[in-house]
């Protein structure tokens, strides 16, 4: 008997890992499991803990990373109906983990509720979302958090309070808990400057970055304190620079975009390649904001 015999309703084998990832990269997971429901997902959880399986949550793959030899662990995915509702309360939404991050801004937006438009054109679902504390130049997750619906590693479940959540930049103390639901505290707002300010943020990353059309994991690298990555990055003179068929963005030195038959390893090449340029052109060690698997 396999070790998730109790779960093979919901586990896909060696599930290709470039089909969930925007990267449209990787080898595949050994196990992907679609939990139907939170105790399914409770007790899912437990066996991977009890039989010492390695597990990630992926969410809508928009930051990650996976090698080309695939990952041998168990791939938990929030994208059942279950792990998606969202309910509007006045100026408060609470949002399942595996709800749809930039649909949730547009709608926040379009109900004239503000709080979230600074965050538009990043991808995500909630989950990794609040995992990475995502955000830009206009602002980041945390400032609309008021709380977060977890699952611990030990199998409870709690209610924490922004107040008792470590949020940094690109960072949270959440890692190895799974974000069942979050709940977002906005303002009203006038729809109209709302749709605004929106579509000018959207201008602005379709000028200065990469499309999402485009197949990448958004920023690679985190911000050095003061610093920009990009700009130690296009300093160096890396812009362009190839490695079979990925390569670090002319528009913006801190995505690395796959091009048609690329590779994880050839996004990893660029990588390495880059923090050992950056090293030796700045005396500055880069930070992965990806995660690779
Ligand atoms: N720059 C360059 N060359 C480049 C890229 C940037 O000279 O190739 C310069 C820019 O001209 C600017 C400075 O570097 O003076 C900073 O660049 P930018 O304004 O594009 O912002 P960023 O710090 O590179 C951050 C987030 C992005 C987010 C943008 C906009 C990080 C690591 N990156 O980028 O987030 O989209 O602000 O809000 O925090 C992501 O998290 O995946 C991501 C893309």
């Amino acid at each position: 008997m396999t070790w998730y015999a109790d779960f093979a309703a919901i586990c896909q084998p060696d599930a290709p890992l470039a089909e969930h990832t925007w990267y449209g990269l990787g080898g595949p997971a050994r196990w992907l499991f679609t939990p139907r429901d939170e105790p399914e997902l409770v007790a899912l959880l437990a066996c991977c803990q009890a039989s010492q399986v390695p597990w990630h949550i992926l969410g809508r793959g928009a930051n990650v990373l996976a090698h080309d030899a695939g990952v041998d662990a168990a791939i938990i995915k929030l994208s059942t109906p279950a792990f998606q509702q969202v309910t509007w309360d006045g100026e408060r939404i609470c949002a399942g983990g595996g709800a749809d991050f930039t649909t949730l801004v547009k709608d926040a937006v379009d109900r004239g509720r503000a709080g979230l438009e600074g965050l538009a054109g990043i991808p995500g679902s909630i989950g990794g979302v609040i995992r990475m504390n995502a955000g830009g130049r206009y602002g980041q997750i945390a400032h609309v958090v008021e709380s977060v619906r977890l699952l611990q590693p030990d199998g409870q479940v709690v209610e924490r309070p922004r107040a008792e959540i470590d949020f940094a930049y690109r960072h949270t103390d959440l890692r190895g808990a799974i974000v069942l639901a979050a709940t977002f505290a906005l303002q009203a707002g006038s729809r109209i400057a709302l749709q605004h300010e929106y579509q000018r943020i959207w201008k602005e990353k379709r000028a200065a970055q990469p499309t999402l059309a485009a197949r990448s994991a958004g920023c690679i690298f985190k911000n050095p304190t003061g610093r920009s990555a990009g700009m130690l990055l296009d300093q160096a003179g890396l812009k362009g620079t190839r490695r079979g068929e990925a390569e670090i963005s002319t528009r913006h030195a801190n995505f690395i975009v796959a091009h048609a038959g690329a590779t994880a390893g050839d996004v990893l090449e660029l990588i390495t390649l880059a923090k050992d340029r950056v090293r030796e052109t700045h005396g500055v060690e880069l930070a992965l904001e990806i995660e690779i698997w």
